[in-house]
C-alpha cells in the first residue's frame, strides 16, 4: 500500500492523458497477434522477400570497418564525415555546392531534422508563424511543429486517388508571406502520389513569389527509385534552378535500414557563404539544448558507407534491390485484385510510388482485415508494401477482395 506523507495537491492534477500514437499502436498490436498468418503492413519499415528485417549489405561492410570507433562524444554538431559526405551526396555539382553555402548539423533522424529546423527558424525569426503540411500527411509533421508553437495548416494534396494539385495550389497561394511549407522530396507519406516535374515547377513558382520557405522532408532519396539524384530533382530545382534558400532534412533510416540508430542530418541552404558559419553556429546552440551530442554509431556507419568507394557502390545496388523489391509487389498485388475480380479500381496501387500504398478502403474494411485476416496497416487505409512479399501477397489480395465484396 502507498503511503501518503504530503497533503497538497498534487502538481499533476490537470495533466491529460494523451492517445498513444497509431502507427507505434499498429505495430505492437501486430506483435501481439499469435496468429501465424499475420501480416504488418503498419509502419514503414523495408522488409526483405522473407518477410525479415534487412540489413543492407553495405551497411553489414561499414559494420566491419567503424567495430572500434569507440564511445566517445561526437562534436555537437555531429560527425564531420557524415556532414561533408551526406551534403555532397545530395549537392554535388550545383553551384551553391561548389559556392559552399550549406549549413548542416547531424540530426536524430528525420524527425530529429524537422525538429531542429522549425526550431532554427523559430530562432532566427520569432514572430508567429504558420506551418502548411499536406492533408494527408505523416502524423508526425503536425505533432512536431505544433509542439515547437506553430500554427499548423493543411493543404489539400489528395483527391479522386491522386494528388489535387488545384486543391493544393489554391491553398498555397493564400499562405502569408514567411509561411513555412512542408515539401516531400519524392514518395508521398502516406499516400505514394508525387508532383509532376511541371507541376513541382509551379508550386517553387509560388513559393518564391510569396516568400515562402520550404522545408523538404527527404527520408526517402534514393530508397524511391534507387538513385539519389533522381529522387532529389525538386531539391535541386528549388535551391539549384531557381537559387531559393530552403531546409533539407535528411535520415538514412530507410535508405540506409539504419531505424533504431537514429541517424540523419539537417541541412539550410542559405543566399551567401557568409551566412553559413551563423546558421552552423544556431544550429549547435539548438543541437546542444535538445540532445547535447548525436549518437555516434549510426553515424559511422553511414559516415563509412559515403566515403568508401566500393561501400558507396555496394549502397547503391542495395537502393535498387529495395526499390524494385517494392515496385514489384505492388504489381503482383494490383495484379491479383485484378485477377480475383476484385471490385472497385485499384490501379492507384500502380501508379503511387515509394514504400507506401494509399488503398483508400474504409475504416470498417480495415477493422475487418484485422480481426479477420490478421492484417494490420494504419487507419488511414495505408499499406508499407514493403510488409508484402511473394509468400503473402495472394492471401492479402484475397483478403481485401473479401472486404470490398462484404464490408462497407
Ligand atoms: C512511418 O511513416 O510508418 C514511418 O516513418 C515510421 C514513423 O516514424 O512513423
Amino acid at each position: 500500500m502507498v503511503s501518503i506523507q504530503d497533503s497538497s495537491p498534487s502538481f499533476f492534477e490537470n495533466a491529460q492523458n494523451i492517445p498513444v500514437d497509431a502507427i507505434f499502436q499498429v505495430q505492437k498490436d501486430f506483435l501481439a497477434d499469435s496468429d501465424p498468418k499475420k501480416v504488418n503492413l503498419g509502419p514503414g519499415a523495408y522488409r526483405d522477400e522473407n518477410g525479415k528485417p534487412w540489413i543492407l549489405p553495405s551497411v553489414q561492410m561499414a559494420t566491419t570497418l567503424v567495430a572500434n570507433c569507440g564511445h566517445e562524444y561526437l562534436p555537437i554538431a555531429g560527425s564531420q564525415v557524415l556532414r561533408e559526405e551526406a551534403v555532397k551526396l545530395v549537392f554535388n555539382g550545383t553551384k551553391l555546392y561548389s559556392e559552399g553555402r550549406i549549413a548542416s548539423c547531424q540530426a536524430l533522424s528525420g524527425t530529429g531534422a524537422l525538429y531542429l529546423a522549425g526550431s532554427v527558424l523559430r530562432k532566427v525569426d520569432p514572430t508567429p508563424k504558420a506551418v502548411y503540411i499536406t492533408n494527408p500527411t505523416w502524423s508526425n509533421h503536425d505533432l512536431l511543429f505544433s509542439s515547437l508553437g506553430f500554427d499548423v495548416k493543411y493543404l489539400p494534396y489528395y483527391k479522386d486517388k491522386t494528388f489535387d494539385f488545384e486543391g493544393y495550389m489554391s491553398g498555397l497561394v493564400t499562405a502569408p508571406a514567411g509561411s513555412i511549407i512542408i515539401l516531400h522530396s519524392c514518395a508521398h507519406n502516406p499516400t505514394g502520389c508525387d508532383p509532376s516535374k511541371d507541376e513541382w515547377k509551379k508550386i517553387a513558382s509560388v513559393i518564391q513569389e510569396r516568400h515562402l520557405f520550404p522545408i523538404f522532408d527527404s527520408a526517402y532519396l534514393g530508397f524511391n527509385s534507387g538513385s539519389v539524384n533522381e529522387d532529389a530533382w525538386a531539391i535541386k530545382y528549388f535551391v539549384d534552378e531557381l537559387g531559393l534558400e530552403a531546409s533539407i532534412c535528411l535520415s538514412f533510416a530507410k535508405s540506409m535500414g539504419l531505424y533504431g540508430e537514429r541517424t540523419g542530418l539537417v541541412t539550410f541552404v542559405t543566399k551567401s557563404p557568409s551566412q553559413v558559419q551563423t546558421m552552423n553556429s544556431i544550429l549547435e546552440n539548438g543541437q546542444r539544448a535538445t540532445v547535447s551530442t548525436p549518437p555516434r554509431y549510426g553515424a559511422e556507419i553511414a559516415a563509412a558507407v559515403l566515403s568508401t568507394p566500393e561501400i558507396l557502390e555496394q549502397w547503391g545496388k542495395d537502393l535498387i534491390t529495395m526499390s524494385s523489391r517494392i515496385r514489384s509487389m505492388r504489381e503482383k498485388l494490383y495484379e491479383e485484385l485484378v485477377r480475383l475480380e476484385t471490385p472497385g479500381d485499384w490501379s492507384h496501387i500502380i501508379k503511387q510510388t515509394g514504400m507506401f500504398g494509399f488503398t483508400g478502403i474504409s475504416p470498417a474494411q480495415i477493422n475487418h482485415l484485422r480481426a479477420k485476416h490478421h492484417i494490420y496497416m494504419a487507419d488511414t487505409s495505408r499499406i508499407s508494401i514493403a510488409g508484402l512479399n511473394d509468400s503473402n501477397f495472394e492471401y492479402v489480395a484475397a483478403a481485401i477482395n473479401d472486404a470490398a465484396r462484404n464490408i462497407y
